[in-house]
């Protein structure tokens, strides 16, 4: 079993940075969602978190930096890993890191060629959450200048918004091979928006809590959708955050109706809707927050919770055609698929 340590405690977190600047694998909570954290400059050590996760080595991890002291912030991180960073995307950063935003940026040559899975481009984010900033902190003391961290779920599955969730994917582990942080449930929920700025205007490769609206204002140009020529991300797979029930989304009304027709037959099926749906006894219903930011807050755990109980099939109303809802929709869509 992996080793579990409350955050709160000091000496986990200096233990943790011990471990990244040794090379080897520790669960990070972060505030979107907990991450596999490695040094990123450690080719061994990035190697271990592909191996974990089952992941294709040419998919890119998300370099994590440390917020920094004063002035320089988090760019001495950015220079580390990044070239020719676009005018918008240090605006992006000044107006949301730390925070839930990852930018795709030209990497420069011979840094963490591993963790971004041989592309040239580096994806980099400067996480809000107060343990990553101290786990990140301790370990740039120990010279590691950024941490790779895709989320702490095996390949395709849905990601970890607690420790417990990373105990369960990494079971298998031992706690020489990974040391988990407890640093509470993850306050955001789902990943962080992801930005191309890898040409001169943005690309939104990956929906989240940081929506469009905010990253335009910011920009003062039209973030683009996603088409050929931009990098390609994982979490874009069209399947992806799959529980092993089958997900279905549905409108309230048909949802309704269907389980009128099936009765007491429906007790393979759970469901998680904002409207009031009246079931049969035994059908376990939970009702979705009608507020987006404790919709995607909570949005994994209650996948995994219905998933446990054995359910067939989880049966999602279809969340609002809004643009708060575009990083739950973009999650339950490809969980659907
Ligand atoms: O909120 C998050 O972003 C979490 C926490 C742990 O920070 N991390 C996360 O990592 O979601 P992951 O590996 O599950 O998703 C990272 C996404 C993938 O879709 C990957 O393809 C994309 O970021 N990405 C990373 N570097 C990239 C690059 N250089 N070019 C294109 N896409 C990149
Ligand atoms: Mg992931």
């Amino acid at each position: 079993m992996p080793l579990l340590l409350n955050a709160v405690d000091a000496s986990a977190v200096k233990q943790a940075a011990q471990r990244l600047a040794a090379g080897s694998l520790v669960g990070m909570p972060t505030e979107t969602v907990y991450g596999l954290a490695a040094d990123a400059d450690n080719a061994t050590a990035v190697h271990r978190i592909f191996e974990a996760k089952g992941r294709p080595a040419d998919h890119p991890l998300i370099v994590h930096l440390a917020p920094g002291t004063g002035a320089q912030g988090w760019r001495g991180g950015v220079d580390h890993y990044a070239r020719d960073v676009p005018a918008f995307a240090t605006e992006l950063m000044n107006a949301f890191w730390p925070g839930p935003l990852t930018l795709i940026l030209p990497r420069r040559e011979g840094v963490a060629a591993v963790a971004a899975g041989g592309q040239d481009s580096v994806g980099l984010r400067c996480p809000a959450h107060p343990v990553a900033q101290a786990l990140l902190t301790a370990a740039a003391a120990h010279g590691v200048s950024g941490v790779a961290a895709p989320s702490a779920n095996r390949f395709g599955r849905v990601s970890p918004t607690t420790a417990a969730h990373v105990a369960d994917e990494f079971a298998a582990l031992s706690d020489a091979d990974l040391l988990i942080l407890d640093g509470g449930a993850c306050p955001v929920g789902i990943e962080s928006t992801i930005v191309d700025a890898t040409r001169a205007w943005p690309v939104l490769l990956r929906p989240g809590m940081v929506t469009s609206a905010q990253i335009e204002a910011v920009c003062q140009q039209p973030l683009r959708e996603r088409d050929d020529t931009a990098p390609r991300a994982s979490g874009t797979l069209e399947s992806h955050y799959a529980p092993r029930a089958k997900v279905r989304l549905m409108d309230a009304q048909p949802l309704q109706t269907a389980l009128d027709l099936l009765g007491p037959d429906a007790r393979h099926i759970a469901v998680y809707a904002r409207t009031p749906i009246k079931a049969a006894r035994g059908v376990s219903v939970r009702r979705m927050p009608l507020d987006a930011a404790r919709s995607a807050q909570e949005l994994f755990a209650v996948l995994r919770e219905l998933d446990a109980t054995g359910v067939r099939l989880i049966w999602v109303e279809t969340p609002p055609i809004d643009a708060a809802w575009d990083g739950v929709r973009d999650r339950l869509v490809r969980a659907a698929a």
